[in-house]
């Protein structure tokens, strides 16, 4: 009687860890596949102007890619492709410093996207933006 108990919630438990690994799954597989909810149809992507904080980045998946927005000193909003020009890793923002680091090779970029230092044969790719009313539109 004992061992049937036994069974029975060890059957139980695992029944609960193949639901969940499986509801794991497919919720992973729709959050790779479904639109993000601030990219529109038309590949535009907004959010408001109160997330970029003064003198900082905030990245984002454009049109299955990366840009950033930053803030700069004189509070200018300038949209970029993240994508180094060199071999194509993601840029980081150095709040510190005003510049963009790419962490392969070592390049640098002004926060316009110009080519400071290191490998990069060109700038970052600058992307159109606007701003209404507090709401950021990149694309
Ligand atoms: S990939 Fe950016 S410097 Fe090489």
């Amino acid at each position: 009687m004992q061992n049937t108990s036994r069974r029975k919630f060890l059957g139980l438990c695992l029944g609960g860890l193949g639901t969940a690994g499986t509801i794991a799954g497919v919720y992973s597989v729709f959050g790779y596949l479904a639109p993000h909810a601030n990219e529109g149809a038309s590949g535009k992507v907004t959010f408001p102007e109160t997330d970029i904080p003064a003198n900082g980045a905030k990245f984002l998946d454009f049109r299955g890619t990366t840009a950033v927005v930053i803030r700069k000193q004189s509070g200018e909003l300038v949209a970029l492709s993240a994508i180094c020009t060199h071999l194509g890793c993601i840029v980081q923002w150095e709040k510190d410093k005003q510049d963009f680091l790419c962490p392969c090779h070592g390049g640098r970029y002004t926060p316009d996207g110009v080519v400071i230092s290191g490998p990069p044969p060109k700038p970052l790719e600058k992307l159109a933006i606007t701003i209404t009313n507090g709401i950021v539109t990149v694309g």
